[in-house]
């Protein structure tokens, strides 16, 4: 199989960390760097943790490079109360033999991007501010990236407010200038993430494979469960997951290409994804909105590379 090679932006983050888990096993990916960010909780957690999660996974050969450690404006938001002070639950982790290193998020996505002559896909599930400090620092970026896939927003309804998911609620200047750069860009929000979710049922069975790395995803899964309640989703909502499943395996998915924009004034809707999907399509469309998922076969699949730790 051809290798699609990817850079994996992410800001883990309990979900972040069973996206990468699963992709590691995904032979579609060639994973060429991982670039963490802060959002779910500060950058001196999110970067150790991708290392963290790289040891779990057995793939140290795969290089960090930490990035940006707040929104290019505002105050930093965070959403510990989900991922645990850590970011992880506090779940023990193997020590990483890895390091950070030292060059940038946004340099090497350029230097990747560039080498690759137009081949490189980017993977986000965290705030996009690593991109937005990229596309400011190299403005002829998009011209070299092939694919980005975003975890971020909602057509219909917000988790970080009534209105904005917490990726775009924690940058909403970096996700606007993100959805305006040209880059072929996918944006899984919540509405397909919440129908992307895993019943205890499941969950049981991801344990069942009797591995570390199945007992971390089946414990972080009902941790999101529990967030999940108010608002009558019939399973564990996999947010990161479902846009690196999408990143993986797109035909599972059903998306409407359309405008999408990001309210940064708003008194009540601040960070929101505003889309032109459900109404008079007026607007130049500038994204592939994914709405819905065949759930069997996007379980099926999630827990196949899952299961390819053993069991
Ligand atoms: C998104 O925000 C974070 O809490 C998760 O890691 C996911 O990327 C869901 O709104
Ligand atoms: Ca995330």
């Amino acid at each position: 199989m051809n290798k699609r090679s990817v850079i994996i932006d992410c800001d883990p983050g309990i979900d972040d960390a069973m996206a990468l888990l699963a992709a590691f096993r995904a032979p579609e990916l060639d994973i060429k760097a991982i670039t963490p960010v802060a959002g779910n909780v500060p950058l001196v957690h999110t970067a150790p943790n991708a290392l963290k999660i790289l040891a779990l996974g057995g793939r140290e050969d795969i290089p960090v490079y930490p990035g940006a450690d707040r929104p290019l404006t505002g105050q930093a938001r965070e959403a510990s109360e989900v991922h645990g002070a850590d970011g992880l639950m506090g779940w023990p982790m193997p020590e990483p033999r890895s390091v950070l290193r030292d060059e940038k998020a946004w340099d090497v996505i350029w230097r990747e991007a560039k080498a690759l002559g137009g081949e490189l896909e980017l993977i986000a599930t965290g705030p996009l501010t690593n991109l937005a400090i990229a596309l400011a620092k190299y403005p002829d970026l998009p011209k070299y990236i092939k694919k980005l896939t975003v975890m971020g927003g909602g057509a219909c309804f917000g988790n970080a407010t009534p209105a904005a998911e917490f990726n775009i609620y924690a940058d909403p200047e970096a996700a606007e200038m993100v959805f305006r750069s040209g880059m072929p860009t996918a944006l899984c929000g919540l509405d397909v993430c919440h129908r992307a979710h895993l019943t205890e049922n499941e969950v049981e069975e991801l344990e069942g494979f009797g591995t570390v790395q199945a007992a971390f995803c089946a414990a972080l899964s009902r941790q999101e469960l529990s967030w999940a309640v108010p608002y009558g989703t019939p399973g564990a909502p996999m947010h990161d997951p479902c846009a690196m499943l999408y990143a993986i395996a797109p035909t599972l998915f059903t998306a409407v290409h359309c405008w999408v924009g990001v309210e940064r004034a708003g008194v009540h809707t601040r960070g929101k994804t505003v889309t032109d999907a459900f109404s008079d399509a007026k607007r130049p469309p500038n994204v592939d909105l994914v709405l819905d998922v065949d759930r069997p076969r996007f379980v099926r699949r999630l827990l196949a590379l899952l299961r390819e730790y053993g069991g």
